[in-house]
């Protein structure tokens, strides 16, 4: 297993996983998913989620990495030889596939927008709903910008772990950070903060409800690479001196900040320009956020221009870091289990990305009436598919397996470094027993209650 590769400092660890959990579902989707669910009331649940089931699952998957050194398929079937549980590894990588196909999209449009942001587009533009509907709907613009976002992450995938994402990770995901605090700052200073950051935080209970449960749960999920393998396919590239538990814990708390401050810039921002309705929407970034640069611009052009740029270029990171670790599952697993060549590897997965990107563009486009799943198009049913089923699923049963399967002396061995790290008695059991009994019947009692079953 040596000639697999590893991360080859802690450093590079924490900033590559943390990249795989920064992605848009922290900068677009955390804000608006929060301005809709009751500011800060749905911020508590969510902490709550990331506390009760982020940890605990992040390190039963880091365990389950790092202790094979293999892929997700393969890690399965090493410690459960003859027995059905790695199925839910080729589930997991189905799961990822289709997540990449339909996210690829997104970021692309995320390049398209950083481009308009260069090159002074954006600035001009007077409509920007119509701006967003024009370009999203016509049909080859987007798909040159979904599959250069893939060739992108191809590229990067192509070059390995230590030399391909690792040494990415290292000045992108820093220079990511940077290009928050900046942005905050600013967002911070515009005349329209206090009352941006009011409708942030102003916890407004009335909302809760089993939905809104839910949904944070379901963007825990997401926003941390949860259940389908993605992050036991980076863990199984540490080194075994790593401590798991403190790694899951650095991550976590990287990628909580990230969309607490993407809140904090999305906001006050929106809230500063006079006569923009503050759509909680998905609109938010592509049609809103827009809106506010180019009124910026026009008073104040360096500073519109600056921040415009700054804004898509973070976007693009974010998306960036996320899609290579997405990509990284399948390909290890095509490297390892069927003896190709990496950049063969690399290249079958971009290939079925791209053909399934394309389907997910279309439906924006000339396909928009085709609606063959439930009346649902590709992009839509790809979303629902994964998010609604598949990741539940695999959720429960990573519990369940490093839970029961794995047993105590294993995940004990784990935890510790074989003996070289001082995890406390109380520590290990109430970890196993969160795996065992907590988490699985949280995430089932949801997603029965969302099946609507009872
Ligand atoms: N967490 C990333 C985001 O917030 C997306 C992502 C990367 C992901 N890898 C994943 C989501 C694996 C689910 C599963 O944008």
């Amino acid at each position: 297993m040596s000639d697999r590769g590893n991360f080859a400092s802690k450093i590079g660890i924490i900033l590559a996983t943390a990249g795989s959990a920064v992605g848009l579902g922290n900068i677009w989707r955390f804000p608006v998913e929060t301005g809709s669910h009751g500011g800060a009331a749905f911020i508590l649940i969510y902490l709550a989620c990331v506390c009760i089931l982020g940890i605990p699952m992040m390190t039963a998957e880091f365990i389950l990495g790092r202790r094979t050194h293999s892929n997700i398929a393969t890690a399965y079937q090493q410690l459960a030889p003859r027995q059905p549980w790695y199925l839910t590894g080729y589930a997991g990588m189905l799961c990822v596939t289709l997540i990449l196909s339909y996210y690829s999209v997104v970021a692309g449009w995320t390049l398209k927008y950083a481009m308009s942001a260069l090159l002074t587009e954006m600035s001009s533009v007077t409509d920007t709903e119509a701006y967003f509907n024009d370009f999203s709907s016509s049909v080859w613009a987007p798909i040159a910008y979904t599959v250069s976002f893939l060739l992108i992450t191809h590229v990067i995938i192509e070059r390995g772990i230590e030399r391909g994402i690792e040494r990415f990770s290292k000045i992108m995901m820093p220079l990511l950070l940077l290009i928050m605090v900046v942005l905050v700052v600013g967002a911070l200073s515009m005349p329209g903060a206090k009352e941006g950051l009011t409708f942030l935080l102003r916890p407004d209970f009335s909302k809760l409800s089993p939905d809104v449960i839910l949904s944070a749960l379901g963007q825990a999920f997401f926003s941390l690479s949860l259940a389908i393998g993605c992050l036991s396919t980076y863990a199984s590239y540490f080194k075994n001196d790593v401590n798991l538990s403190r790694t899951a814990l650095s991550v976590v708390s990287l990628d909580t900040l990230v969309a607490i401050m993407s809140g904090f810039i999305i906001f006050p921002a929106v809230f500063s320009v006079a006569g923009v309705a503050p759509d909680a929407g998905p609109g938010l970034v592509f049609i809103t956020l827009p809106n506010i640069f180019s009124t910026v611009f026009a008073s104040m052009p360096m500073l519109g221009y600056i921040f415009s740029l700054m804004f898509y270029v973070l976007l693009v990171l974010a998306a960036l870091t996320s899609t290579i670790s997405m990509h990284e599952e399948v390909t290890a697993f095509i490297h390892e289990r069927y003896q190709l060549s990496r950049r063969r590897s690399a290249g079958i997965m971009t290939s079925v990305c791209i053909i399934l990107g394309i389907l997910c563009c279309l439906s924006y486009s000339s396909l928009r009436d085709f609606k063959p799943f439930f009346g649902m198009g590709f992009f839509d049913a790809f979303n629902y598919l994964t998010a609604k089923f598949i990741m539940p699923l695999s959720g429960i049963v990573l519990c369940l397996f490093v839970g029961w399967r794995m047993g105590r002396r294993n995940v004990r061995e784990e935890l510790s470094n074989h003996g070289a790290l001082h995890i406390p008695d109380w520590m290990c059991g109430t970890f196993i027993f969160f795996l065992r009994w907590i988490a699985p019947l949280s995430i089932a009692l949801i997603f029965i209650n969302e099946l609507g079953l009872f």
